[in-house]
């Protein structure tokens, strides 16, 4: 059975195992020590185990995920030693492939994957580059992986995990909006979510329109949809999300 390991036990460890195990995935998972109160958790509750450290968890597993913050991830990956036949998973964000090869043997496979939070409630699109078997059914287990044949597209593809983060504020905004008195919040919240689910679902079910268009043929002349809708528009609500997603592609142009 292919066991898999954790260099970095934070946030998105925590997710994405979680993900894993409720999704059924049933192999071994190695975790690195640091950060004991996590890997502790982990372990007693999903199935984990912590090893003595870093080295141990790459000398026992198949599959490494290198899961540190961007600026410790070269230090943490130089002091490793890996063997013909693995392969290392980065999940970090704005290192690309030729990076990490700085300071990793020359034969070692590399994936880099992206998974988001909603892996822990089995809903994560993950952006996976290049494509690798093993690691698809991995993610698929936490959501859908998405395969790209292209760094440059996983980099760009990558901005939506962070507008990932930016649709919870958009939530909250539209929570405060509209829940208070007539509309309890608790009944708001699940309207907002509910009808943002409902719209990514239609607009995922219906590929040749686009969302823009969805859009339009719903707030027609009259409508209560198009009055809102217009003003949004004339009040330019949408360049700030543009700005904020070039700011991002500039930022990751400078890392990579
Ligand atoms: N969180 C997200 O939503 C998300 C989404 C997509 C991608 N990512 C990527 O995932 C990576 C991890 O993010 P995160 O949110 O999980 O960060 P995090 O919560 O800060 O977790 C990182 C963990 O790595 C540990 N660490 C640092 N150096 C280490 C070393 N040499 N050996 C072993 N462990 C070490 C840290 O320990 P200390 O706290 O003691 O330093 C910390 O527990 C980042 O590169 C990020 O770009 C995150």
């Amino acid at each position: 059975m292919t066991t898999i390991g954790f260099i970095g036990v934070g946030e998105l460890a925590l997710y994405t195992i979680k993900g894993l195990r409720r999704g059924g995935y049933s192999g071994a998972v190695l975790l690195s020590p640091r950060n004991r109160e996590k890997a502790d958790y982990l372990q007693q509750q999903f199935g984990c185990s912590v090893q003595a450290n870093n080295q141990a968890v790459v000398d026992n597993s198949d599959f490494v995920f290198i899961a540190t913050r961007p600026e410790s991830c070269l230090d943490a990956l130089a002091e490793l030693e890996f063997k013909p036949g693995q392969v290392l998973i980065s999940v970090v964000a704005g290192i690309e492939i030729e990076q990490l090869r700085t300071v990793l043997p020359a034969e070692l496979e590399i994936v880099r994957a992206m998974p988001v939070s909603s892996a822990e409630a089995g809903s994560s699109p993950t952006l996976i580059y290049p494509e690798h078997d093993f690691v698809r059914q991995l993610f698929d287990y936490c959501g859908n992986a998405i395969i790209v044949d292209d760094e440059a597209c996983f980099s760009q593809g990558s901005i939506l995990a962070c507008v990932y983060c930016w649709y919870f504020s958009l939530f909250q905004a539209l929570i405060d909006a509209t829940g208070g008195v007539k509309l309890p919040t608790g009944l708001s919240a699940e309207l907002v979510m509910g009808m943002a689910r409902g719209a990514a679902e239609l607009a995922l079910a219906s590929k040749d329109v686009p969302p823009g268009d969805i859009a339009e043929a719903i707030a027609t002349d009259g409508t209560f949809s198009k009055l809102g809708l217009d003003l949004l528009k004339n009040e330019s609500a949408f360049e700030p999300w543009r700005e904020a997603c070039r700011l991002l592609q500039e930022r990751l142009a400078e890392s990579g």
